[in-house]
C-alpha cells in the first residue's frame, strides 16, 4: 500500500523528534539507530542519509553499522520475530539443543532471532516474543512459543 503525503511527513517529523532527541548524547549513533529500528521497523537509506547529515557523518559510515549489526534491518519484516538467548548461560542450561526444533517450528512464518542475554540468566533457557519474556523454556515450550507466533 503506497504511502499517502500525510503518513510521510508524519514519518519525516518522527524521524527528524528521533533525531533531535538522540543527537546531543555522547556516542548517538547506535543509541539513535536502535530509536528508528524500533519506531519504523527498519532502517532504510533515507534514515541513514539524514542520519549520516544530522550526525556529520557520511552515508558510508552510517549504512557501514546498519549493515554490520544484526539488530538493524533496511527494510521491514513483518514476520513475528522470537529472540532466543544463546549466550553462556542459556547454553549451559541448554538452549542449543533447543534451536533445530524451534527453527523448524517457526518454518519461513516465524522469524527466530539469536540474541546474547536477556537478563534472565538463572532462569534459562530464555525468549522474547514482543515485550513478553519466556524462562525456563524447554522443547514443548518454545515449539509451543513459536507456534503461536505464527
Ligand atoms: S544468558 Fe540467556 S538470559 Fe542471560
Amino acid at each position: 500500500m503506497a504511502r499517502g503525503a500525510a503518513d510521510r511527513m508524519s514519518a519525516a517529523q518522527r524521524l527528524a523528534d528521533l533525531i533531535a532527541e538522540h543527537s546531543e548524547r555522547e556516542g548517538p549513533l547506535l543509541p539513535l539507530l536502535h530509536a528508528i529500528q524500533h519506531h519504523f521497523g527498519c532502517i532504510d537509506r533515507e534514515a541513514e542519509a539524514e542520519v549520516a547529515k544530522a550526525l556529520n557523518l557520511s552515508r558510508a559510515e552510517v549504512h557501514g553499522v546498519v549493515s554490520f549489526y544484526h539488530d538493524f534491518t533496511e527494510s521491514p519484516d513483518p514476520r513475528p520475530c522470537i529472540e532466543l538467548c544463546r549466550a553462556e548461560a542459556c547454553q549451559a542450561r541448554g538452549v542449543e539443543a533447543l534451536v533445530a526444533a524451534a527453527e523448524s517450528a517457526a518454518d519461513s512464518r516465524v522469524r527466530l532471532k539469536t540474541v546474547y542475554c536477556l537478563g534472565l540468566c538463572s532462569v534459562g533457557p530464555n525468549a522474547r516474543l514482543g515485550d513478553a519474556l519466556y524462562a525456563r523454556l524447554d522443547r514443548d515450550a518454545l515449539v509451543a512459543l513459536v507456534e503461536a507466533a505464527r
